[in-house]
């Protein structure tokens, strides 16, 4: 397993491209299932999370091709030749449960494995099944599989949400696309990737309104066709890189990033005393000197504070000048950095969904352990603030949803280099 060495200290300067996001690419990825003509993404990004994804579309009948100059990905679903998603292939990542939605709006039936359990919470998919039910399918769960059928097709269905949830929001908007008549989703999310997952169904034909507003209204069509979209930037890869600016200092331009998509993030930087700058080509921001400044949040849904942003802000929340409270409450047991940032110095207290972090002057280089994807990226920001060498173990997470974060980190002046472990 490969590690990551950092010597912590220099400061960031320069330019770093934003990518696609990878939250938005899966469920468009899934998109594809809905059409018979083929969808090509633009702007796509290329991480272990699409590339599985798009083995799994494979699997199911999905022709794929990939093309890297333009990182262009062309999905062509003629014909579906299987409605299965194995145990193995949904336990690996959950955004690979989304295939459900789509295949039983299209084919009317689909078997798909419970995502299981997962290192940040218990993550159930009841409100997924709850909006396919009331979207007249018959559902049973057996042996860990989720069997859904719907041979007449779905019908549109009015289904209020109990609480916001991205991915319900999202598998219910893919299935209500090809369903009878109209479906009306009330309480749902309206993170970008929403809009961003709308945008792209409607120009597959799909009649969606609302999307981005706590109301989404879907007038069924009979089918979908082709399409050409250009995946939304990643506004939590450009959130991380605006906070590993900050804890290292100097003066960095997210290229691509978007200021409307990052309100809440910028809120907390700014209070931390790091100044954020909306330009024509993305964000810019600059540290230079002085302590950071205490900041007190809670993770919401969007516009709220992205949970997926939690850990890195931890991370320069570790050297400010006081005390911050950090509320976790989009998932529980999602502190496990904390640990591992204490093991560099950091003074972090959690009780149940709040962590109180007192700052420290400085941290010191360490040996530490990656346990998730946004958790190992906030030793990665931590270890380039530290003094000396951090090396971060497991980073296999990383590379789920963070393209060339060494080489892009290291064009900016950090020290930072992937150390190969063969198996
Ligand atoms: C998505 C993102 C993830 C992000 C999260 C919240 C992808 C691939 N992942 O995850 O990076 O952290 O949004 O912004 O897009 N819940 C239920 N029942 C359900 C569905 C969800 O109880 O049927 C709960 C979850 O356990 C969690 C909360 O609802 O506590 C919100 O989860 P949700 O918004 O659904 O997150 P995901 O879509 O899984």
């Amino acid at each position: 397993m490969d590690r990551i060495a950092i010597t912590g200290g220099a400061p960031l300067r320069g330019t770093i491209p934003i990518y696609g996001a990878k939250n938005s690419a899966l469920k468009l990825q899934a998109a594809a299932l809905l059409s018979a003509d083929p969808l090509i993404l633009e702007n796509m990004p290329d991480l272990a999370d699409t590339r599985f994804m798009a083995q799994l579309l494979a699997s199911l009948g999905v022709e794929i091709t990939w093309i890297k100059e333009t990182r262009t990905l062309r999905m062509h679903a003629a014909e579906i030749s299987s409605t299965i998603a194995p145990y193995d292939q949904v336990r690996k990542m959950r955004a690979s449960f989304n295939v459900l939605g789509p295949l039983l709006a299209r084919v009317g039936h689909a078997t798909v494995s419970l995502p299981g359990g997962c290192a940040i919470g218990a993550r159930p998919v009841d409100l997924h099944l709850k909006a396919f039910e009331a979207m007249g399918a018959d559902i049973v769960i057996e042996q860990g599989y989720v069997k859904a059928a719907a041979l007449r097709g779905l019908k549109g269905a009015e289904i209020e949400f109990p609480f916001v949830s991205v991915g319900a929001t999202e598998h219910a908007m893919l299935a209500a696309t090809l369903a009878h008549g109209e479906t009306v989703l009330k309480n749902v999310a309206r993170e970008p990737e929403i809009i961003d997952l709308a945008d792209c169904l409607n120009a597959m034909g799909a009649r969606i309104e609302g999307a981005g507003t706590g109301e989404i209204h879907i007038r069924g069509v009979t089918s979908l066709k082709g399409a050409t979209h250009s995946v939304v930037a990643d506004r939590i890869e450009a959130g991380t890189f605006a906070l590993a600016a900050a804890a290292a200092g100097g003066n960095v331009l997210l290229q691509g990033a978007r200021f409307d998509h990052l309100q809440a993030l910028i809120k907390v930087l700014r209070g931390a005393g790091v100044e954020v700058d909306a330009e024509a080509r993305g964000l810019r921001v600059k540290r230079n000197g002085g302590r950071i400044q205490p900041v007190s949040f809670e993770t919401e849904p969007f516009p709220g504070f992205p949970t997926d942003l939690q850990a890195q802000a931890m991370a320069l929340l570790c050297l400010a000048e006081g005390q911050s409270r950090i509320r976790e409450t989009i998932f529980e047991n999602r502190f496990m950095h904390a640990p591992e940032l204490a093991r560099l110095g950091a003074q972090i207290a959690v009780h149940g969904n709040e962590a109180v972090v007192t700052g420290v002057e400085a941290l010191k280089g360490a040996p530490v352990m990656a346990t998730d994807l946004r958790a190992s990226v906030s030793l990665v920001i931590a270890g380039l603030a530290a003094e000396g060498e951090t090396v971060v173990n497991r980073v296999y997470h990383l590379d789920r949803g963070f393209e060339k974060l060494e080489p892009k980190l290291a064009a900016c002046g950090a020290q930072i280099q992937r150390l190969k472990v063969e198996q």
